[in-house]
């Protein structure tokens, strides 16, 4: 299937061996089994649009559609991708004894997180190259993220969830029209049985990092927050990822994740990746930027976002609420400076992991104790 090449995009490269794929064709892994990166025209797109320009567009994603794989004559599928905003942690900042920390609020986006993004991307490419049934394993949100933007597509989505997904994704998945089923194992589970059924399905492949979209998508993250900073980078950047295998990996100083986690057990659905296919990709990142990475613990994640959610009004999601853990244990260890510019993730909306139940009750017409409430 063909679709017409765009402005910028010059061709696809495979991130293990470098060899090139043309774009305009329908892609997945390379070759060599590894994810493909989208490569641009970098002087002719720099020369093509302006900070200004920029400036001046809508407050979304679309605003760097220059950056984007999309030719001009593609339709994006959109559900309004808005721009995100930093809010301050002023409890957090007061406690860590730093000036100021940002948590870039990625729950306000379609299906509240920040895989709207990706899909977005990823979709409109798909139904530009002519997809008709797309297929994904997830731990969730990325499932919400497809199931949606398919729908809006008209094209057909089948979703593979871990058994322990939370109710509220799940039922959502399924509420946006996928065909969705609850796998008794983990994510790789999921993603053994997408694999399995591509060829009697003829189903598109959208497993992370198989088709090379969703994370151009993704990469608006990083534009957006370079230009809230008026295009100087901060000092450091938390994001929540496949934690434990990417910490021990680099902290063995490997190029990628060769052992997977076995067992894994965690409330933080987002992030429990025993083996995670961009490991190589994430782990060069950290190489290149002088990065590190921190594991966190299951307990003083639910502390956390309990704490902060109800001291100082901000829901976030667990896997935000690591971001926070991460950031008061290098705070600890030296390695966050008071005067540090940092950013954290808030990957979703709160509301989208489950709370504890309310339990308190009152019965109408008997005697409220008000001193009590
Ligand atoms: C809320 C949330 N945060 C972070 C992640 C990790 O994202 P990635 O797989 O792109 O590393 C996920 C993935 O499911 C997620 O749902």
């Amino acid at each position: 299937m063909t679709a017409p090449t765009t402005s910028f995009v010059t061709h696809l490269e495979c991130s293990e061996t470098g060899e090139h794929y043309p774009a305009g064709v329908l892609h997945g892994l390379s070759r060599a089994g590894a994810p493909l990166l989208v490569r641009y025209d970098l002087g002719a797109l720099a020369n093509a649009v302006t900070k200004e320009d920029i400036a001046a567009r809508p407050p979304d994603m679309w605003r760097y559609r220059e950056f984007l794989p999309l030719s001009p004559d593609i339709e994006p599928i959109t559900l309004g991708e808005t721009m995100t905003p930093l809010v301050r942690v002023p409890t957090v900042e007061k406690r860590l004894g730093m000036e100021v920390i940002l948590v870039k609020d990625e729950g306000r986006l379609p299906t509240g997180s920040f895989k709207g993004r990706g899909m977005s991307v990823a979709v409109s490419m798909a139904k530009a190259f002519g997809v008709k049934r797309i297929a994904i394993p997830t731990a969730g949100n990325a499932g919400a993220g497809l199931a949606a933007y398919a729908s809006r597509a008209g094209i057909e989505s089948f979703v593979f969830t871990p058994a322990d997904t939370p109710d509220i994704t799940a039922s959502e998945i399924a509420f946006h029209g996928a065909k969705a089923w609850r796998v008794d194992g983990l994510v790789g589970d999921c993603a053994a049985i997408v694999a399995a059924g591509t060829e009697e399905m003829g189903w598109f492949d959208l497993t992370t990092l198989k088709e090379p979209y969703r994370v151009e998508g993704k990469k608006t993250m990083g534009l957006e927050i370079a230009e809230q900073f008026s295009w100087r980078l901060p000092d450091v950047i938390f994001f929540p990822t496949g934690c434990g295998p990417i910490v021990r990996a680099f902290e063995a100083g490997e190029r990628e994740v060769t052992e997977p986690w076995e067992n894994v057990t965690t409330q933080i659905h987002g992030v429990r990746v025993p083996n995670p296919i961009g490991g190589r990709l994430v782990l060069d990142v950290l190489y290149e930027s002088n990065g590190f990475g921190t594991a966190v613990d299951d307990d003083a994640v639910t502390e956390a976002r309990a704490r902060i959610c109800a001291e100082e009004g901000f829901h976030m999601c667990p896997e935000g609420a690591a971001c926070v853990v991460a950031l008061e244990m290098e705070r600890e260890s030296g390695r966050i400076k008071a005067d540090d510019r940092v950013v954290l993730f808030n990957t979703a909306s709160g509301l989208k992991s489950p709370m504890p139940p309310l339990e308190n009750r009152l019965e109408p017409g008997r005697a409220v104790d008000y001193s009590a409430l």
